[in-house]
């Protein structure tokens, strides 16, 4: 199936839909990635100004993309960091390997929201836009999970 069509910028996220639908018509991007956003979730936090964020963005493309920002309705500032010994590093983007993914995850690398507007809790969800170097924008809707949630057992 071709695809090698003009206007990723307008209605990438649509595009990606149409992409993730049409999975029996095998290698969909061999010269482009093709991204998708799995497990995001943010602990309620303890803190009243700052948040974490997890999440896990797939690229089932042939081609490597990178995340250069995030941005929330809920903080007026979102960075992604690092962490490598216990020390964390802000980082200016990531990279996403063709055919591999990017995991921000409790302990690793992972989003930091700053400058909160308001205190998720638990049951609510927040709106992350994800922007990359070469693919359209990502819009995923992050459930607010318990403080001490965590994704391999569910709670
Ligand atoms: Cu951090």
């Amino acid at each position: 199936m071709r695809r090698r069509t003009a206007g990723l910028a307008a209605g990438a996220l649509a595009g990606a839909l149409t992409l993730t639908g049409c999975s029996d018509s095998g290698s969909n991007a061999p010269d482009r990635a093709d991204l998708s956003v799995a497990s995001p979730y943010m602990p309620q936090p303890v803190s009243a100004d700052m948040a974490a964020g997890f999440l896990t963005i797939t690229n089932e493309g042939g081609a490597g993309d990178e995340l250069t920002a995030v941005s929330s309705d809920v903080a007026g500032q979102v960075t992604m960091h690092s962490t490598s010994g216990g020390a964390m590093a802000e980082e200016s983007s990531f990279g996403i390997p063709a055919h591999g993914r990017l995991v921000f995850r409790s302990g690793g690398n992972h989003l930091m929201f700053e400058k909160l507007k308001r205190a998720p809790k638990q049951g609510q969800t927040v709106t992350v836009k994800l922007t990359f170097a070469k693919s359209g924008p990502l819009t995923v809707e992050m459930p607010v999970k318990a403080a001490t949630y965590t994704p391999s057992t569910g709670h």
